[in-house]
């Protein structure tokens, strides 16, 4: 079985837990998300993962692509956009701002406890990939001394504290920046079969 299916049924993306988190993440950052649209989404955004080889690395920011369509089908343009700028990645390659979604996500990750996190991507494997990733990335992500030292030197359990303390501040850094889910063409997927699909040229953000 694929990482990325793995991952969406037992591991990091588990499909009856990751939603959970993201709501909590999202309560902390904004609020309760009343809004079931919102739900919809935290249900959704990652479903790309499923069949996917690896969760980092080259193109995996497509996995955005298949919920934000699932999302748009159900819920309409503004809410895809906010499933499309989920991806730190995707945004940083399209220039685009990252979306409340997106910092949502992160926080589920600074919120999950170690005893939950660590056995369910040990499980999957992700663990391996997500190490190495964090640890190659270091000299583009601005890790403090503290936090380089968590997780280079540390075991899992620092590994994770260094990476979950980190990302709080990347959260804390972007809280301006966050643009809500829009419902102009930045709410398409380009360069993908998504792009010939309904356009529509309202700009009405679903910011409360
Ligand atoms: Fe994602
Ligand atoms: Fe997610």
């Amino acid at each position: 079985m694929k990482l990325g299916t793995k991952s969406l049924l037992w591991g990091a993306h588990a499909f009856f837990l990751h939603p959970l988190q993201v709501g909590w993440g999202w309560q902390r950052l904004w609020g309760i998300p009343w809004d079931a649209r919102l739900w919809i989404a935290f249900l959704f955004h990652d479903v790309g993962y499923f069949k996917r080889d690896q969760m980092d690395g080259e193109g995996s920011d497509a996995h955005v692509i298949l919920g934000a369509e699932i999302v748009r089908s159900i819920c309409g343009p503004a809410y895809a956009d906010e499933c499309y700028r989920h991806s730190r990645e995707w945004c940083r390659r399209r220039g685009q701002p990252v979306s409340r979604l997106c910092l949502a996500d992160k926080m589920a990750f600074v919120l999950t406890p170690w005893w939950i996190y660590l056995p369910m991507t040990r499980l999957t494997g992700e663990l391996d990939e997500y190490v190495s990733r964090s640890r190659e990335n270091h000299g583009s992500s601005g890790y403090t001394e503290e936090e380089r030292a968590l997780i280079f030197d540390g075991g899992q359990r620092k590994w994770l504290q260094g990476l979950q303390r980190y990302t709080l501040r990347w959260v804390e850094a972007h809280m301006d920046e966050v643009v809500p889910g829009r419902t102009d063409e930045s709410a398409i997927a380009w360069g993908t079969p998504a792009s010939r699909w309904r356009i529509t040229i309202m700009s009405v953000p679903i910011a409360k």
